[in-house]
């Protein structure tokens, strides 16, 4: 499968030495209005001459410049006449490069917080504070300065935590400005971005929309024909929305219902995309397929694997029955494919590419359109607002690829779905009608078959668990429990043991990640 050719031109390079801020840096820029784009050392030149950067910034990194196989950049990105801005190992670099000195700090690595003294502010640290806390991480430090270099700012201990060769446009941060607790960073990145590098500020939803519908009519040309999978998230309808606004009704989607979906799920979606928006939706019905090759799995990669196997067959019938389409359309998202160095600055870099998950049929010989591949989660939300999709879709929770699988424990079968599915159905409705869903990441219910007794009517019944799992979390990565206040949860616990048949009790998941994951397989 090919790819279309990447990004846009100007805003800020942004050379990734192993940072583990450097997606934060590439964040930031573009919350001020100007696009930016991440690379490795390696491809940096490559990339420059694509890009045409008004700005590049080198971010940090684990290494020692020292060290025999320390992360290196091609020097003629310091004779391009472009602004360059260091952080941590990325002054160290442009400090060694342009005739300083770097060693170990002599006090050992400096982490935490610290204070800046600003001697000369000029227009780097125009309108940062005095005194204020900067976050420093370093084992390394600048122990004599390139020529044509000055002091704008140190802290006690490090004489040079601010230094720049202004006639050069050269500028080097000891400390991290890109990380929330460093005071007035912002202003610092700011500065640098736009009293500096004078970069366009062009990077808004408005824009990007006009610019990727324009970039899909090019690559896709007069009569090509695009087909991609819908699931209803966030990501491939934002996708499917611009391709469609591109290219009309030479775009076919396909909507896999897997049997897998949460309630009112596969009629939102053709009603949104084929009533409103007027597009070419085909509802595959494949959930007796589904739910047959599940039969009898109750090993959680096991249950994984089967669904995006079949959604992976199911999916290449329907795009080879559309002989036509030579174009795949993907929502694949930035840092899915951000070219990144190793966490530990290894010599070799690893590229990641990771693909939108569902999977892919890989013998599908098409090229490849993504709209969103250069796009933040957050822009894509900013860009579906402004194509008008509602918020119950551009806001709404994340919903796993292997859908309700993952959260019916055992074998996954209809009688234990549709109960599931409606104790789902009543946490969702009960959570967002008082508009609770700010600040949470997830709320659900999960089946559990283990068997318990109470009593329904004058009846003894004996039935299973339903549990509920309510998170908040920045990313995914950790998660904390919240609990819902007291007489939403009374609420939830009475409506689904009164209106659901198959649970006698409604359990309540207090478990934070980690150790526990968010969903329970
Ligand atoms: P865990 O359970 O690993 O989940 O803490 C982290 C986040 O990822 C979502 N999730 C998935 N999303 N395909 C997806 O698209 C998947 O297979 C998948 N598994 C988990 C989960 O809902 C949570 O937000």
């Amino acid at each position: 499968m090919s790819q279309q050719p990447e990004g846009p031109q100007g805003g800020v390079l942004i050379v990734d030495f192993g940072a583990q801020y450097c997606q934060l840096i590439a964040r930031r820029v573009r919350e001020l209005g100007v696009y930016s784009r991440i690379t490795v050392p390696e491809r940096a030149m490559f990339t420059f001459t694509h890009m045409r950067p008004q700005a590049v910034i080198l971010s940090g990194g684990p290494r020692s410049v020292y060290e025999h196989d320390a992360p290196q950049l091609d020097r003629k990105i310091l004779d391009q006449g472009v602004p360059v801005l260091g952080i941590c190992y990325g002054l160290q670099w442009l400090a060694q490069n342009l005739g300083g000195e770097v060693t170990p700090a002599s006090s050992g690595a400096e982490y935490g917080r610290t204070e800046m003294r600003i001697d000369d502010a000029g227009e780097l640290l125009a309108g940062v504070r005095q005194d204020g806390i900067v976050w420093m991480s370093h084992g390394d430090k600048v122990a004599k300065l390139p020529p044509g270099f000055s002091v704008l700012a140190r802290s006690a201990p490090c004489p040079f935590a601010v230094v720049a060769d202004r006639a050069r446009g050269f500028y080097g941060l000891q400390f991290h400005p890109e990380v929330a607790h460093t005071q007035d960073g912002g202003v610092m990145l700011e500065n640098f971005v736009r009293a500096i590098g004078k970069c366009r500020s062009d990077w808004n939803p408005g824009n990007i929309v006009d610019a990727k519908v324009a970039a899909v009519r090019e690559l896709v040309g007069p009569d090509g024909e695009v087909v991609m999978g819908l699931s209803g998230g966030v990501d491939s309808s934002v996708a499917a929305v611009i391709i469609h606004r591109a290219i009309g009704r030479r775009l076919h989607c396909v909507f896999v219902d897997n049997g897998l979906l949460r309630a009112g799920e596969r009629d939102g979606v053709e009603s949104l995309f084929r009533d409103d928006y007027h597009m070419d939706v085909k509802i595959v019905d494949a959930s007796e397929r589904f739910l047959g090759e599940l039969r009898g799995i109750i090993d959680p990669e096991h249950k994984r694997k089967v669904v995006g196997k079949v959604f992976v067959d199911v999916f290449r019938d329907e795009a080879r029955s559309l002989r036509s389409a030579k174009f795949l359309g993907q929502g694949t998202l930035y840092p899915d494919v951000i070219e990144s160095v190793a966490a530990h600055g290894g010599a070799t870099s690893t590229i990641k590419s990771h693909h939108n998950v569902g999977g892919l049929p890989k013998d599908l010989d098409m090229t490849l359109v993504e709209p969103l591949r250069d796009l933040f989660k957050d822009e894509v939300r900013a860009l579906g607002r402004q194509l008008g999709l509602p918020s119950s879709l551009v806001d709404r929770q994340p919903f796993p690829g292997p859908g309700l699988a993952v959260r019916c424990l055992g074998e996954v079968t209809r009688q234990k779905l549709e109960p599931l599915r409606q104790a789902d159905a009543i946490v969702r409705d009960e959570v967002e009608k008082r508009g609770l869903q700010q600040g949470l990441w997830q709320y659900f219910a999960v089946y559990l078959p283990i068997k318990s007794v109470g009593v329904k009517g004058d009846a003894r019944v004996y039935e299973d668990v339903c549990m509920l799992r309510v998170v908040s979390s920045q990313d995914a990565m950790t998660a904390d429990w919240e609990l819902l206040p007291v007489d939403v949860l009374r609420r939830i616990s009475n409506r689904i043991l009164n209106e659901v048949k198959g649970f006698s009790r409604v359990g309540l998941d207090i478990s934070s990640k980690p150790p526990a994951t968010i969903e329970w397989e």
